[in-house]
């Protein structure tokens, strides 16, 4: 089930626009109800202005109608099990459910799914301190 996910984020990693660090990456989001979004990343000549494939399928997300999100797929051609930076881990924790899962992979597949409140605990959280 977590390999449709990542195939959705290898796809999208092929549309990266990363000619900055040429380090493509790709993200997918599941919602409860099943949706799937993905994203790449996107950079800019202005470095900082750049922003990260979470990010993105965020945005996705958003547009698509929003809703919780129970699995995450982050994939990277030059990083295995790459991680959600700190930035996007933020950014996430605010659309997740409790339980939801952050799916590492290499560019073969999933290679080990780990709960996304062990990667981010204690987020800042307007609503209370996790
Ligand atoms: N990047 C992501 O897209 N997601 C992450 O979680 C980490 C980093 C991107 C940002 C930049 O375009 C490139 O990877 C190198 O840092």
């Amino acid at each position: 089930m977590a390999e449709d996910l990542f195939e959705a984020a290898k796809s999208a990693m092929a549309k990266a626009y990363a000619p900055y660090s040429r380090f493509p990456v790709g993200a997918a989001l599941r919602t409860e109800d099943g949706q799937v979004h993905s994203g790449c990343n996107i950079e800019n000549a202005s470095y900082p202005e750049g922003w990260c494939a979470e990010t993105t399928a965020l945005g996705h997300l958003i547009m698509g109608g929003g809703g919780k999100v129970a699995e995450v797929a982050v994939v990277a051609e030059k990083m295995e099990r790459i991680m959600p930076c700190g930035g996007c881990r933020q950014r996430l924790s605010e659309f997740v459910t409790e339980d939801a899962v952050l799916h590492l992979c290499t560019t073969e597949g999933v290679v080990e799914s780990v709960p996304f409140s062990s990667i981010f605990p204690r987020g800042f959280d307007l609503e209370q301190n996790r």
